[in-house]
């Protein structure tokens, strides 16, 4: 037994048993004088700060990274799919780039249905109908070409160098390819790219993508033209053709990025910009701050079966309206004025009492199933005083698992974001209305919520995350965790979360994220709980203006990365 005979002796003990707890416990952001980039995958980071360090911009760096993820994160980084770019620029102008996939002319409101009427996942998730007309490489060429300040040559050649030289598959880069193994095998295209002659890749390897890099050349030397109106198109078409998809090349020469309006509201003194429609994260984001900034809630609050009440019940309405109004506003009347009211959010907070109300009294009827994982965000800040936050998907992991021949890439299926037939669920167990159904031409309903926050008109939080449905209720609960609680940007993107979507009528919850406890209490006001689940992978940034210091998290859940200089 140690016996500590003198009082210094005695407090070196407790000195060096507080400094381990600390080394132990300690969760510091990861911190920097000139920029940051948070990304789900640390290669693609690297090369955002890279630029940064070159002089880029925010907007120069998150292009570099969209396409460097595309190369380093196949499941969800991607030229195949689409996404949301939200810019909060130096000069405090608030923009966002709508580059989401669109439903090609040939699609139409029954092409999911049998012959009966009912609605076929299968259809709307595998095989190349389930593909929308991608939108990232006009999305990240627009970015460039308008906010950006270096050439395009300059931010895609790092992604063709891993593409072409290849990058090392660690253990998790691995086992996720292999998680689709089977699905690979179905494609000949795929299965020579994402597996050993059928078989899963070793983890260790050098992961070389040749057609990509060509692709990826194609693109650097003609620009997004390459992909809308040259060879690119054309081939992606033959393919279709040959595999019984309905792209046809108008559908890529009439695709456009739409610069939209952000979506901007208030939380207690802090603004939030983020994506308005056809994402419907910005709307509910708002919608539920504006519900939950009429409670007071403490410190202590956290977490308490008080506090997770009031935002399962918020949520319920939320998802709610978004079922019932939400849609592309360029093809349905989205009220989006009255769902960002801090009325309709008063109206909202005075039905909301000590006890759960049934979502199905909440609205109308139906029923949900299950949810799937893959889409990523980035944030990306620069010394100038730009903000870049950026979600972009394939929808499912590795989209449809498609590659298309030649070009070394993969095709999203964001069909299934679509209503397919209002009142049936799709993969997220997410429901709609006429507001999402299918249109040619029109864009599938996103939960996607890149957002940024800033108090006193500068950026203090960049933030966003995959998720599909549970999106917004992540994003939601890590602006509260800074904004109400105090937190510093890697506790709230640490730190456990909850979801509810109103239907299915049930609490999502993490694994070690409520204690018995607080489910009993909540039980008890007449909630109920699903499996636990991992939900959310935050990629977020915080600024201290007041000393110029930028802070980034990468959420613990996974497996990305923070870096600044
Ligand atoms: O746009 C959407 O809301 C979905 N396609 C996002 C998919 C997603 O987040 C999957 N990831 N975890």
């Amino acid at each position: 037994m140690l016996l500590l005979t003198s009082s210094k002796s005695r407090f070196h003990l407790i000195l060096f048993l507080c400094l381990s707890a600390n080394l132990l416990f300690a969760r510091n952001p990861i911190r920097a004088k000139h920029g940051m980039v948070v990304s789900a995958e640390k290669y693609a980071t690297k090369v955002g700060v890279n630029i940064l360090k070159m002089g880029g911009n925010a907007v120069d760096a998150a292009v570099a990274v969209g396409f460097a993820l595309a190369v380093t994160y196949p499941a969800a980084g991607n030229i195949g799919g689409g996404g949301f770019l939200v810019l909060y620029d130096k000069n405090k102008n608030a923009t966002t780039l709508d580059f989401r996939e669109k439903a090609p002319l040939k699609s139409h409101s029954k092409m999911f249905l049998d012959s009966l009427g009912n609605f076929v996942p299968e259809l709307s998730q595998n095989g190349w109908q389930s593909s929308g007309v991608p939108g990232t490489v006009a999305g990240l060429c627009y970015a460039l070409q308008k906010y950006g300040t270096m050439t395009l040559a300059e931010v895609i050649q790092p992604a063709i160098d891993l593409a072409e030289n290849g990058f090392l598959l660690d253990y998790h880069s691995s086992k996720s390819i292999n998680t689709s193994n089977k699905d690979f095998n179905k494609y000949e295209a795929s299965k020579k790219i994402f597996t050993e002659n059928g078989k899963e890749l070793t983890e260790g390897r050098l992961f070389i993508q040749t057609d990509l890099a060509n692709t990826l050349k194609l693109i650097r030397d003609n620009g997004a033209d390459d992909f809308y109106n040259g060879s690119i198109a054309s081939k992606i078409v033959e393919e279709s053709d040959r595999h019984g998809g309905i792209f046809s090349l108008e559908d890529f020469s009439s695709y456009k990025v739409i610069e939209r309006e952000p979506i901007i509201g208030s939380y207690k003194g802090y603004k939030i910009i983020s994506m308005g429609p056809p994402s419907s994260g910005g709307i509910c984001l708002v919608q539920a701050l504006n519900v939950l900034e009429n409670f007071n809630f403490t410190k202590n609050d956290w977490n308490s079966s008080n506090y997770l009440h009031k935002i399962i019940e918020t949520c319920k309405y939320v998802y709610a309206d978004r079922a019932e109004h939400l849609g592309d506003s360029d093809f349905v009347n989205v009220p989006v004025d009255k769902l960002i009211s801090k009325d309709y959010a008063k109206e909202i907070f005075n039905s909301i009492n000590e006890n759960a109300v049934p979502s199905k009294e909440i609205s109308s009827n139906i029923l949900l199933k299950k949810e799937s994982e893959e889409t990523t965000h980035f944030s990306v800040a620069d010394k100038f005083g730009n903000a870049v936050s950026l979600t972009y998907t394939l929808n499912s992991s590795y989209g449809n698992k498609i590659v298309v021949d030649g070009l070394g890439f993969l095709l999203n299926n964001e069909m299934d974001d679509f209503s397919s037939k209002p009142g049936e669920p799709n993969q997220y167990g997410l429901l709609g209305s006429y507001a999402n159904s299918i249109e040619p031409q029109k864009r599938m309903l996103s939960s996607m919520t890149p957002t940024i926050i800033l108090q006193d008109d500068k950026p203090i939080m960049i933030i966003g995350t995959p998720g599909g449905a549970t999106i917004i209720t992540q994003v939601m609960q890590t602006i509260l965790n800074v904004a109400e609680f105090g937190m510093d940007i890697e506790d709230a993107v640490f730190v456990p979360r909850i979801h509810h979507q109103w239907l299915p009528d049930e609490v999502y919850y993490e694994p070690f994220g409520l204690s018995d406890d607080v489910i009993k209490n909540l039980s008890q006001k007449g909630h109920k709980f699903g499996k636990p689940r991992r939900l959310g992978l935050m990629e977020g940034i915080s600024i201290d203006q007041s000393n110029k210091l930028f802070y980034g998290a990468s959420d613990p859940r996974g497996t990305g990365k923070a870096m600044g200089f």
